[in-house]
C-alpha cells in the first residue's frame, strides 16, 4: 500500500480524506497530517481514525519531523496557495513525490524554487486538474484531437463566476494576492490549464487589464451598505445585504472555520465590500500561443449566472460550448460544479457546411464529475490515457505563468513575455510541432451559413462517446477530417 501524508486539512482536503475512508481504503494508506489551526487537525483526524486508527497529527512546524517520521511515498499538498511551494519543496528534498492542489504556486520565484528543486531531486509533482477530468472539458481535447476543426487559430474564453460563488473569494484568503495570486492565478489556473491541453501549447506572450469594479466600496454605497461592519457575524445589515453569510447556520462552514477562529485568528466571513481587497474582480486578457493561436481570455466574478462559453476557431470550421454550471460555495454541503443540462451545448460549425449539435458528456458528482475520475486515476488503477490528463509540474508551471504575467502585466501596463519568467522549464509533453501539412479537401458548399443550427441525427456519434478512444498520440491530426 502507497503511503501518504496530508498538509492543509481545510475544504478542500475533504475530497482526499474521503477517498481514503471510502473508495481506496484497501489501497492507500494516509498516515499522518499536518496544518497550523489544531482544531481542523482535530476534526481531520476523528473521520480518517475511523478507517487508520494509528493516524499521527503534526502542527505546521512540526512537518519536517512527520516526513522523518512516516516516511511517506507522496504528500498530498492542500493548504493555502502561498505555502504549496514551501511544503513541495520541503517533500522533494525530503525524498517523496508530491500531489498538490492547483494552484501549483503563485508568483515566478516560487515557481523557480519548485523547477530548481526537482531538477536536483528527480522527484516528482502531480497538480490536480480536475478540470481536464469533467466529461464535457475532456470531450472538447478529443474533438480537437480528431481535427474536426482543424488547426486551431484563435480561442475565445469568457469565465462567469456568479455573485454567489464569485463573491466567496472576496470573503476569504483569496482576497489578498499574496495568499493566491488572485484570480489570474487561483481561478485561471484551471481555465489556463485547459486551453494548454486543448490546444497542446503554452502561451507565449501575453497582455492584461484586470480591475476590482464590483467588490468595492462605490457597489457597497450603490446598494446602501456602506456602514457594513468587517465581517458578516458583526454586521447589522444582514436583512439588506444579499451577500450575507451566517456561518453559525451552514453546519460543515461552522464546523471547519467558525468553531476554530480561537486557534488562528482566520475569519472566513469577511465583508466583501472592504477596503483591503487586492483581487480583481474582472480581468481581460490577450495571449498568443507558440502555435500562433491568439487567447482572448475574460473572467467576471459578479455574473447572474455561473459558467462559461467558449469558442475555438480553426482552419475547418467552429466549436462552440456553453456550460451552464451550478453554483456553491466552499463548505455549503452541495455538490460543486455541477453542469446544468438545459444551459449546457456543443456545436460545431464547419466551414462552408451544415453545423451540427453533439450531445455533450456527462458525469456524476463535483465538478462536472472530474474529481471522481481524477481520484481513481490517483488512487485506483490508472489505465493509458490516450488524453493525457495527468498533469505534471510543467504543466503545472505554465498554467499559473500566464496568470502571474497577466498579473505583472496589469501592474506595469505592457506585455509580458511568459518565456523570460522562469528557467529550465522543459515543454510539457503534450507539445506537439505544428506541421503546416494540412490539405483540406474540397467539400461542396451545401448552404449558405445562417446562423441556424441543426441537431442531425446522423452525427458520427460513435466517434465521440466515451472510453472510445483510437489508440494513438496525441498528435492532432489536421488531414483526419470526420466526414459529416
Ligand atoms: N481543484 C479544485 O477544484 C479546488 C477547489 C477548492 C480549493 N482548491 C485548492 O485547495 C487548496 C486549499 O483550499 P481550501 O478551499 O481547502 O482552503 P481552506 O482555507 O478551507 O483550507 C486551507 C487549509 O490549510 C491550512 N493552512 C493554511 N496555511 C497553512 C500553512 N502554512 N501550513 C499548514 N497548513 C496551512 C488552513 O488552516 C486550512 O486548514 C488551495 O490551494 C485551493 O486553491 C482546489
Amino acid at each position: 500500500m502507497k503511503k501518504y501524508v496530508l498538509v492543509g486539512v481545510g475544504g478542500r482536503s475533504m475530497m482526499f480524506t474521503e477517498a481514503f475512508v471510502e473508495k481506496y481504503k484497501g489501497i492507500s494508506q494516509i498516515v499522518a497530517i499536518c496544518d497550523i489551526n489544531n482544531g481542523r487537525l482535530d476534526l481531520a483526524a476523528k473521520k480518517l481514525r475511523e478507517v487508520f486508527p494509528a493516524l499521527k497529527c503534526y502542527s505546521a512546524e512540526k512537518f519536517d519531523e512527520m516526513l522523518t517520521a512516516h516516511r511517506p511515498d507522496t504528500v498530498i499538498v492542500a493548504t493555502r496557495d502561498c505555502s504549496h511551494d514551501d511544503y513541495i519543496c520541503r517533500s522533494l528534498e525530503a525524498g517523496c513525490d508530491v500531489i498538490t492542489e492547483k494552484p501549483m504556486t503563485i508568483d515566478e520565484k516560487k515557481c523557480q524554487r519548485i523547477v530548481d528543486t526537482i531538477k536536483k531531486t528527480g522527484r516528482s509533482v502531480r497538480v490536480t486538474f480536475n478540470y481536464r477530468y469533467s466529461p464535457p472539458r475532456s470531450q472538447i481535447k478529443k474533438l480537437l484531437m480528431d481535427g474536426v476543426i482543424g488547426k486551431v487559430l484563435s480561442v475565445n474564453l469568457t469565465w462567469f463566476l456568479d455573485t454567489n460563488h464569485g463573491a466567496d473569494y472576496f470573503r476569504r484568503w483569496h482576497s489578498n494576492k499574496e495568499n493566491s495570486g488572485g484570480l489570474l492565478v487561483h481561478k485561471a489556473t484551471h481555465h489556463f490549464d485547459l486551453i494548454n491541453w486543448w490546444l497542446s501549447s503554452v502561451p507565449k506572450t501575453v497582455f492584461a487589464r484586470g480591475e476590482r469594479v464590483f467588490y468595492n466600496a462605490q457597489q457597497a454605497n450603490r446598494c446602501g451598505l456602506s456602514d457594513h461592519a468587517r465581517r458578516c457575524l458583526d454586521c447589522k445589515l444582514s436583512d439588506r445585504c444579499n451577500f450575507y453569510l451566517d456561518m453559525r447556520h451552514v453546519p460543515l462552514i461552522k464546523e471547519l472555520y467558525l468553531d476554530n477562529e480561537k486557534y488562528d485568528g482566520y475569519l472566513r466571513d469577511l465583508c466583501i465590500f472592504r477596503d483591503d481587497i487586492d483581487i480583481e474582480d474582472l480581468v481581460g486578457i490577450v495571449a498568443q500561443y507558440r502555435n500562433g493561436a491568439i487567447l482572448t481570455y475574460n473572467l467576471t466574478a459578479f455574473s447572474p449566472w455561473e459558467g462559461y462559453r467558449l469558442d475555438i476557431q480553426g482552419t475547418q470550421g467552429k466549436l462552440e460550448q456553453l456550460c451552464q454550471e451550478t453554483s456553491y460555495i466552499n463548505g455549503d454541503g452541495t455538490v460543486q460544479g455541477g453542469f446544468i443540462a438545459a444551459g449546457t451545448s456543443l456545436k460545431i460549425y464547419p466551414h462552408f457546411q451544415t453545423p451540427y449539435e453533439i450531445p455533450v458528456w456527462s458525469g456524476k458528482g463535483a465538478h462536472g464529475g472530474g474529481d471522481i475520475l481524477m481520484l481513481d486515476d490517483i488512487f485506483g488503477s490508472p489505465k493509458e490515457d490516450p488524453l493525457k490528463r495527468v498533469a505534471d509540474y510543467v504543466q503545472g508551471a505554465y498554467s499559473i505563468l500566464l496568470g502571474v504575467a497577466a498579473n505583472k502585466s496589469i501592474k506595469e501596463g505592457k506585455m509580458i513575455n511568459i518565456d523570460d519568467l522562469v528557467k529550465d522549464l522543459p515543454a510539457p509533453d503534450f507539445e506537439i510541432e505544428q506541421e503546416d501539412n494540412e490539405i483540406i479537401p474540397f467539400v461542396k458548399k451545401t448552404k449558405l451559413m445562417s446562423g441556424g443550427i441543426e441537431t442531425k441525427a446522423n452525427i458520427p456519434q460513435k466517434v465521440y462517446e466515451k472510453n472510445t478512444f483510437p489508440a494513438g498520440n496525441l498528435r492532432i491530426k489536421h488531414s483526419d477530417i470526420v466526414s459529416i
